[in-house]
């Protein structure tokens, strides 16, 4: 999987993270809300988003375990590590590269929802909608990506591909 064709270009990356930002300013503006990126892919994405955002607001990182390649469908994911800080009575937003099954961020939401959150939405750069398995409400979305495997923008293939500044789909050989 070597050869790979553009998908996102770094100027429509660029519109797409400055509309996000546009929603999310308009909805969160004076609450303070609580940033969370889900490592490592969202690295970059919520790197960009934030410079956009004029206002006080707070970053945190968790780490999900993976839960296999993709062949595996057993749905066991698990949080690595702790969060910084008590979600509880937050204004959380998740920030998340791409929702493709939609089992990690299915996990992650009710993770959060249990821990008493004021408010809790989700913003994903990317969905691949083909590939679902259990149902998620994006709350603000990027693009939707076609049913190929994506790197580029903090995506990986084998830890590979995430310093690209533009989104890339990789062709089988
Ligand atoms: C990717 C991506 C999402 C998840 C989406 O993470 O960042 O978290 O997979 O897949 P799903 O909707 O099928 O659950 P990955 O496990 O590759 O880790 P990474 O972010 O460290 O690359």
């Amino acid at each position: 999987m070597t050869r790979r064709s553009l998908l996102l270009s770094q100027q429509e990356i660029n519109q797409g993270v400055a509309r996000l930002a546009a929603e999310i300013a308009r909805d969160y503006r004076g609450k303070n809300p609580l940033l969370i990126g889900v490592l490592k892919g969202s690295f970059i994405f919520l790197s960009d988003l934030v410079r956009r955002l004029d206002f006080p607001l707070e970053v945190e990182f968790l780490q999900l375990s993976s839960y296999g390649s993709g062949t595996q469908s057993s749905g066991r994911v698990r949080v690595l590590g702790r969060l910084g800080q008590p979600v509880k009575g937050r204004e959380v937003v998740v920030v998340e590269d791409i929702v493709d099954t939609g089992i990690t961020i299915a996990f992650l939401m009710d993770y959060l929802h249990r821990r008493h959150p004021r408010s809790l939405k989700l913003c994903a750069l990317l969905d691949k909608p083909e590939r679902r398995q259990v149902p998620v409400k994006i709350d603000y979305l990027g693009f939707t990506v076609p049913d190929r495997f994506v790197v580029g923008y903090g995506l990986d293939y084998n830890e590979q591909f995430r310093h690209l500044p533009e989104v890339w789909a990789l062709e089988e050989e």
